[in-house]
């Protein structure tokens, strides 16, 4: 068994902080499973962050399923939540279940993310009364990025506080075990926060989300440019990755490597 359940999630409001990061492949998968991260998003940000493309919309159902199959094989404790990918939720609820529940029984997933508020409860509801756990995603909704204008701050106005607010309490009323609040300020955070009875999970929403979430690539200092406000960089990458590149690089122009350590004696 996972160290981490839905159940163990949702438990941990006002018990614990939940440090939660994305992650698209195993080996990096493995080492934040290693670390103590309780669940790993496999975000459909993976579109920029792993394949170079502007936005989530390109990605698919495929290439989410093949991203969260590696993450589900090196998650031995972290909770593995995918990401449903534009249009794979939006057409219908029978082909949302179809396509959540392909997460489950053929990429190894143990929860799928849709973004939306209220206005998703019915297929949280669906989802999870036939046994598919969700984790909600309101705020700042990037697969709706052409609608909201821009990647903006959300809930500036006390109505689209209040919106909020009813948002995350439909979700968790409708079945979600957590719910992520993206880019929103603090204070808003905060009442969605108090007035959600599961965890919320911020993303560019101050200090007092029940968790926190970041793109690992911006966390590793390894995004395409300057990451947003709210990401705190906790390596180089960048740097490190490009130096061990350069120096191969210079070692084999050198004939520096390989060196005789590296090679195969004969046998005879
Ligand atoms: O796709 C993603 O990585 C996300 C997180 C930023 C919450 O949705």
């Amino acid at each position: 068994m996972k160290l981490w359940s839905t159940a163990k999630i949702r438990e941990s409001k006002g018990v614990c902080k939940l440090p939660c990061l994305t992650a698209y492949d195993y080996t990096c998968a493995r080492l934040a499973d290693a670390a103590g991260i309780p669940l790993l998003l496999v975000g459909d940000s993976l579109g920029m962050s792993v394949l170079g493309y502007p936005s989530t919309l390109p990605v698919t159902l495929d290439m989410m399923l093949h991203h969260t199959a590696a993450v589900a094989r090196a998650a031995r404790d972290a909770l593995v939540v995918a990401d449903m990918p534009f249009l794979s939720y939006q057409i219908s609820q029978p082909e949302a279940f179809r396509n959540a529940g392909r997460f489950l029984q053929e990429a190894g997933a143990d929860a799928v993310k849709i973004e939306g508020g209220a206005f998703r409860a019915s297929l949280v509801a669906t989802l999870t009364e036939n046994g598919i756990p969700v984790l909600g995603h309101i705020g700042l909704t990037p697969q709706s990025v052409n609608v909201l204008g821009g990647y903006r701050v959300q809930g500036r106005t006390r109505e689209a506080a209040d919106q909020l607010v009813a948002d995350a309490r439909a979700l968790a009323a409708a079945g979600a075990f957590a719910v992520v609040l993206e880019c929103v300020p603090p204070d808003v955070a905060a009442a969605v926060t108090g007035a959600c009875p599961v965890p919320v999970i911020g993303i560019g929403a101050g200090p007092e989300c029940d968790g926190q979430v970041l793109v690992m690539n911006d966390l590793l200092g390894l995004s395409d440019g300057p990451p947003p406000r709210f990401v705190r960089r906790y390596a180089k990458l960048d740097a490190v990755l490009g130096e061990a590149f350069r120096a191969y690089a210079d070692d084999v122009r050198d004939g520096a490597f390989p060196s005789p350590e590296h090679c195969y004696a004969t046998l005879d």
